[in-house]
């Protein structure tokens, strides 16, 4: 009788993974273990909202290094980092090149404060132009119009942005309220110099990913998709307290429902990842007559950025 090899057995249940997807807690791995993970799955690391800063007074370079190398070590197969990286410029660079080749593949969709205009630069010109080509000269992806295709698996990204959507409901207000008071709310309201409304953003944002996702969808190279955003997209990424009247005006810029039912609507999507919250949250958005959603928050907070693993 034939017997079979143990590589053999390796690789069916390579192929049998199917849809499995599951957040993993971040850890690093000893070499042989690695190994076994790259293997068995794909090994995918995010972190966000690292708010790297040279004088320390919101995270410091140490820290950002601390979670560069424990990524290093985790065997992931690409990190992605889902905005809120650092701010002015000078800040963006040097947290990329903190994270430079700590995976295969490192993939960037940026947050609201690194669209903060500067002295030199607008907020358009920064996302538009400077800061895809900062990330594109480090050898790393723009997310929002470079996958990363993996193993079959595709990893796009959008900053997403918020449309007011997310807004605390018990509160009764439109988006006329939101925008007018975001002043007294937002620090945003002061950096951003875009033309743009909060909305009109938001749009563009969601047809410039829906584009990708209809690309992928019909990509035979590609079986499942990942999706990272800076602003949570879905209700079970938005936590709620309608007895703190604060923190429920706060939820009209914490999230962008349209996006994410936008994103729902791609069968291939089985999970996404966003920041900005500074909490972290893992949840599922179940959908009818298609799999699950895992979907998460990566918990980083100024002084204490952290990561997370994903194995599918
Ligand atoms: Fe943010």
């Amino acid at each position: 009788m034939r017997t079979v090899p143990w590589l053999d057995i390796l690789i069916s249940l390579r192929k049998n993974r199917k849809d499995r997807v599951a957040f993993v807690a971040a850890r690093a791995d000893p070499a042989y273990y690695g190994a076994l993970v790259q293997v068995l799955m794909l090994r995918l690391a995010f972190t966000s909202d690292l708010h790297f800063d040279t004088t320390g007074s919101l995270t410091t370079p140490e820290e950002i290094r601390r979670v560069a190398g424990e990524v290093a070590a985790s065997h992931a197969a690409a990190l992605i980092v889902a905005g809120d990286i650092g701010h002015p410029l000078h800040n963006f660079r040097h947290c990329l090149d903190a994270l430079a080749g700590r995976a295969p593949h490192v993939g960037i969709v940026v947050g609201n404060h690194d669209v903060w205009h500067d002295e030199h630069r607008t907020s358009a010109q920064l996302w538009q132009t400077t800061l895809p080509a900062e990330t594109r000269e480090r050898g790393m992806y723009w997310l929002e119009q470079d996958p990363i295709v993996v193993d079959r698996v595709a990893i796009v990204g959008s900053m997403a942005w918020y449309d007011y959507s997310a807004a605390e409901p018990s509160i009764g207000r439109d988006q006329a309220y939101y925008a007018a008071i975001k002043p007294q709310v937002s620090n945003d309201a002061h950096w951003l110099d875009w033309e743009w409304s909060d909305v009109e953003i938001s749009r563009k944002l969601r047809e410039q990913l829906v584009a990708l996702l209809e690309r992928l969808e019909a990509d035979r190279n590609v079986d499942r998709v990942v999706v990272a955003t800076h602003v949570p997209v879905f209700e079970q990424q938005i936590r709620r307290d309608p007895t703190n009247l604060a923190w429920s005006i706060a939820n009209a810029y914490f999230g962008n429902l349209t996006m994410g039912e936008a994103i729902a609507r791609f069968p291939k999507v089985r999970a996404v990842v966003s920041g900005h919250l500074h909490m972290s949250i893992h949840a599922v958005v179940p959908r009818a007559r298609m799999t699950d959603i895992q979907a998460c928050v990566v918990g980083s907070d100024y002084g204490t950025p952290t990561w997370l693993l994903l194995d599918m």
